[in-house]
Parts: C-alpha cells; structure tokens; sequence
C-alpha cells in the first residue's frame, strides 16, 4: 500500500492505494466520527463490496443507502432522498457518511455529507477508475441540473481517501476507458513525463495489470493532491484540471446526461481543446495528434456527436461554471504538460474548432 497526503493544514487528509484495502479497520481507525455511519452505495456497487467493506467499520450502527446507478440519478430528488434517511435516523452531528461506488455516488454522498447539519464526517471509498484518480480527492461534491453540469455542489474534503485497486477487476471496459480520460488530463496539461510514461504504459494500464493501475492511480493523486493543496477553491490552478470539461459538459448536457460517461466527453472535449490549441498555435499538430492517439488506444471519443452543432454547443457552454462576465474561459494547453486558462482565443477559431471537431452525420 502507498499513502499520499492532501497537505490542507488542519484538513489534511490521506489518501491509501493499494489491493485489498477495503476491509481494514486500521484505514479508518480515528477517521470515522461518532458510532453512526451511512454507506452510500448503489444498486452495482453494493452487491459486489458492501460484505468486504464491513469489517473495516466494526460494531458501528450502519445504514445502507443504495441509490440508483447511473449519472441520470445525480439530481436534487436523490441527493434529498439522503438527507431523509440521514434525520428520518436521527444522525447526529458527529456521524460519517462513506461513499463506496464511483464518482456518482462521491458526487451526491459528498454534498449531503457537506449539507447535513452543515458539514458531517466524510470517508472516500471509490471504486471506479476515474474517482479513485480524480472526483474522490479535492473535496468538490455536486449534483447536476437538468440545464447543466455539477451546477448545485459544495466543497467538503473527505477524511481519508481509500483506493482500493482490486475493485478495478469487476469494472466494465466503458467504465475503464472513461478513467483512463481524466488520467490522460494530468498528462497533457500537468506534467508531460506522466503523458510519455501513459503512451508507453497504456496497454498494461488497459490490461488491468495492478502495477501499472496502482503506479496510475498514485502518480494521478500525487498531481491533484498537489494542486488542491496550493488552491482548494479554485482560484487559479486548479482550474487546469478542467481540461476538456467546458466542451465535455456540454456534450453531457447536450446529449442527456448519462447518455455518455463523463470520461468519454472528457476524452472528446480534450481532442476539440487541442484542435482550437493547433489552430491558435498554442500547440502543434503532432502534439494533438498524440493525445488523440492516446485517447483512442483506450476506444474513447475523439470528437463530438455530429448533432451537437457549434450553436448549441456554444449555448450549453454558456453554462459553464469557468464563465466570467458572459465570457467562456477555456483551459488550453500550451504544448503538451503544461495548461493555460484563457478567455483571449480567437472567437473564429473556436466556431471553426466546433465545426470540426463532429462525427461525421
Ligand atoms: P459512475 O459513478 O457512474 O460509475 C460508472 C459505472 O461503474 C456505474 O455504473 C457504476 O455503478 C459502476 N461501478 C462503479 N464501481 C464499480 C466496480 N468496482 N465494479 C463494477 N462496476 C462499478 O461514474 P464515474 O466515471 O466513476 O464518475 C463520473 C462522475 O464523477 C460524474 O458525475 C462526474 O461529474 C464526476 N466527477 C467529479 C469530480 C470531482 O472532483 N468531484 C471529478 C471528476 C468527475
Ligand atoms: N476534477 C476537477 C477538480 O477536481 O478540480
């Protein structure tokens, strides 16, 4: 097993990464708060690691909660469901909520546990590849509206960060590739070694090989640990981590959400970022051309659906959170490994990006 810290002063918490790591009480040891924890699970999850988390958590008053699985569920009536269970039990302030499921249940678990007697207890179990890399670690919780994207949320930083790699092997090969997306993020705007070691390791990373997902899942959390701990709220930095997003949301919200995993608009929106990046010669056709070969490797998108014209999709970009006084910032990248924010593009080439970055209809 390796530890790694997100280093938020009194808020610090660690992040475990290794096999076999969900039944140990020792992980949770002086992190769960009172005697009342709830596991929120879902109807996937739940069956298949509910019995193996349970020895980690003792002779505690469990409750289960399984909510429905799939990004469709990530709305305000299941988030609200949570906060019935949590006062119907009568949970006092000094319970734990416990997210065991992907980055959807994460998501919801985390804003009620941020939201119930305005901030309870909260422990990470993720077990899909994208949350243990990214949505467990940094403390963003959210639902979606129906018009956008994570729009209704809160920031409350977990405990403790459990990532159990052995989850990994009942995964589906969609919800694999999705993963792979946000890993590839911190490759192309983060840190370009990590973009080298991912095209010469992407085969065994696919193949499930643990040694490779463990050094994955590590490498991925040691960047975002390190920039949540330089700028947990957003104000500068970590807003790079949104590579892809502004153009991925819209093509969730534009589809329906759950119609395609996030990791694969994030795939999608990272190819049509780095097309407006060789167009405004922030990078060069070879560069984008590796990081869609990369994505591809994994069978992810590489451009939007051909339905999603540039209207609309400048009309479902309008509701990113990243806009500023009407104006939609982007993340860019400026070569491969190093990103930039900027609402300074050349508006032409955005039209000319969203034109061609579709399937073909
Ligand atoms: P998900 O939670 O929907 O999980 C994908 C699928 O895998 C689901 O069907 C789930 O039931 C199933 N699953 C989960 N673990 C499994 C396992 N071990 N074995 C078999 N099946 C399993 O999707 P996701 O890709 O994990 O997360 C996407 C969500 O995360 C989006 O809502 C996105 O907005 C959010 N996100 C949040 C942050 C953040 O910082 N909070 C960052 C990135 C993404
Ligand atoms: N997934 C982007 C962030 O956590 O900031």
């Amino acid at each position: 097993m390796l530890t790694l810290e997100v280093d938020l002063g009194e808020r610090r918490y660690p992040i475990h990464v290794g096999a076999d790591l969900l039944g140990r009480p020792d992980l949770l040891a002086g992190v769960l708060g009172g005697p009342q924890v709830l596991v929120v699970t879902n109807d996937t999850v739940g069956p298949l690691y509910l019995d193996r988390l349970r020895p980690a958590l003792g002779n505690r008053k469990v409750e289960v909660m399984s909510i429905p699985d799939g990004e469709a569920h990530k709305t305000f009536d299941t988030w609200y469901g949570l906060l019935d269970r949590l006062v119907e039990r009568r949970f006092s302030r000094d319970c734990t909520v416990v997210a065991l499921g992907g980055g959807v249940v994460g998501d919801i678990a985390g804003f009620a546990a941020a939201s119930y007697q305005r901030g309870v207890t909260f422990v990470q179990i993720p077990t899909t590849l994208l949350a243990q890399v990214d949505s467990s670690v940094g403390g963003k919780t959210a639902i979606n509206h129906p018009l956008g994207k994570n729009l209704i949320g809160a920031f409350h930083q977990p405990a403790c960060v459990i990532a159990d790699i052995a989850t990994l092997d009942t995964l589906g090969e969609r919800e694999l590739a999705a993963g792979f997306a946000e890993v590839v993020k911190y490759g192309a705007v983060c840190d370009r070694d990590f973009f080298d070691w991912l095209e010469a390791n992407a085969d065994a990373i696919l193949a499930r090989d643990r040694d490779a997902l463990a050094r994955t899942v590590h490498w991925s959390c040691a960047i975002k640990a390190r920039v949540v701990a330089a700028d947990e709220r957003e104000a500068g930095e970590r807003a790079l981590l949104n590579f892809g997003h502004t153009f991925g949301h819209a093509i969730e919200a534009g589809l329906g959400f759950g119609t395609w995993l996030h990791g694969e608009a994030v795939a999608a929106g990272m190819c049509i970022a780095a097309d407006l990046c060789v167009r405004t010669g922030l990078a060069s056709a070879e560069e984008a051309q590796r990081l869609r070969a990369l994505l591809a490797r994994a069978r992810l998108p590489t451009s939007a659906p051909a339905r999603l014209g540039p209207e609309r999709m400048r009309e479902l970009m309008a509701l990113d959170k990243k806009v500023r006084a009407g104006r939609i910032r982007l993340v860019l990248m400026r070569g491969l490994g190093s990103g930039l924010v900027s609402d300074d593009y050349d508006q032409g080439a955005l039209d000319a990006t969203l034109h061609e970055c579709r399937d073909a209809a």
